[in-house]
């Protein structure tokens, strides 16, 4: 079988991924720093699968780690998920997110080129279609402005990604626009390890619901959306797994320059969320209307017809499901990896 090579691979997306591939028959090998993970979640994958990753603890930007990577196995196809991702960290860091996000994707490249690996698919974000974009946002639309150094770096990294198939004739690359991952695998062994205070909504949901944090700060209730509150298209990370498979799939039978959208395609709002959450637990989560936070859109969510017919992918669980499966992780797991 094939063997893939996932950068970032210890991550939250990265390890039910690994899960999703496994389970198809594909050989895994990972490579992460483990600077937003730890090896346990690969440990917690191998066991869940029965089936085993080659893990190499790795900066993504040193090449010289990367070619020990590539002399050692035959990569037929690399998922680029490395990567700094908290927003706010981004607007007060900018020039490490610059370096670490960039520098990975350029290290990948220059290393594929070196040993003749000619398949990437890289981690994007809606965030790339920037504040002037109408919804639901469709592949063809132009890049937008973004708000923040992140959103950024993913997209010149779309470019850089561009222009690299351009100048390379045999190089596949498939950007894949994520909307917002939330849930967990539904055994409650791998999920979403944030350190310290959660920046993104549902890891926050689940500490207040299981005592960590107080209360949630809706931020934000006057937005023009029928409740007032902002909506996103919320994604169950195993649905979103099973598109990379689909996208493996794809890349390697077909020469291709491509750009999913991996999302549901229908939006709910912030109050949607927790009234949700605390319906299908059954707990509560104490949670007060603030001020809007800056840079948030009033709405983002997918067209994601293209998905279905490229690639047959479409998302299958339900926003019971992600509520549902992200509060079993965090009841199982209060402190993440440890
Ligand atoms: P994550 O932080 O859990 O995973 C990223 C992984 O990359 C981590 O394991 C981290 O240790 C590793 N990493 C970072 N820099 C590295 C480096 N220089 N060398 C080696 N490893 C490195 O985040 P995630 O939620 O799994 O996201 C995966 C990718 O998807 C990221 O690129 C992120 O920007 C993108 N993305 C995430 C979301 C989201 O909401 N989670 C949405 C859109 C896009
Ligand atoms: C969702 C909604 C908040 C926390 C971010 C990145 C995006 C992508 C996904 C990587 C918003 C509201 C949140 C809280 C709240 N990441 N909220 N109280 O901002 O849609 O997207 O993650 O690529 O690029 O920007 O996700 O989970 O932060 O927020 O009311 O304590 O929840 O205002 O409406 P966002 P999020």
């Amino acid at each position: 079988m094939p063997k893939i090579l996932l950068a970032g691979g210890a991550g939250y997306i990265g390890s039910h991924t690994a899960v999703e591939l496994l389970n198809t028959g594909y050989e895994v090998i990972v490579a992460d720093n483990y600077s937003n993970s730890s090896s346990e979640a690969i440990r917690r994958v191998e066991l869940l699968t029965s089936k085993s990753v080659k893990l190499y603890q790795a900066d993504v930007r040193d090449k010289k780690a990367l070619s020990e990577i590539f002399s050692g196995n035959k990569i037929d196809a690399v998922i680029h998920f490395a990567g700094l991702k908290a927003v706010g960290e981004s607007v007060e860091k900018p020039i490490m997110y610059y370096r670490n996000n960039i520098d990975t994707t350029l290290s990948l490249l220059e290393t594929m080129q070196e040993y003749g690996v000619k398949n990437i698919i890289f981690s994007s974000s809606a965030t790339v279609y920037g504040e002037a974009n109408p919804v639901p946002y469709l592949e063809t639309m132009k890049r937008g402005a973004c708000t923040n150094p992140y959103g950024w770096t993913k997209s010149m990294m779309e470019q850089i990604f561009e222009d690299a198939a351009k100048a390379d004739k045999k190089l596949s690359v498939i950007l894949l626009r994520y909307f917002n991952p939330i849930g967990a695998h539904e055994s409650g062994m791998i999920g979403e390890a944030p350190q310290g205070i959660p920046n993104n909504l549902m890891p926050y949901v689940t500490q207040v619901a299981v005592g960590k944090r107080e209360c949630l700060t809706i931020f934000g209730n006057d937005y023009p959306t029928p409740d007032g509150t902002c909506t996103r298209d919320y994604i169950h990370v195993v649905d979103l797994a099973k598109g990379h498979v689909k996208a493996i799939e794809y890349i390697l039978d077909n020469h291709c320059m491509e750009i999913f959208n991996l999302g549901t395609g229908t939006p709910y709002s912030v109050t949607e969320i927790v009234e949700t959450f605390e319906r299908v637990n059954n707990v509560k989560v104490n949670h007060v209307y603030g001020a809007r936070r800056a840079g948030d859109l009033a709405e983002c969510y997918a067209n994601a017809d293209k998905a279905l017919k490229v690639l047959g992918w479409k998302t299958e669980k339900t926003l019971e499901d992600m509520c549902r499966d992200s509060w079993n992780w965090q009841k199982n797991n209060p402190d993440g990896y440890i």
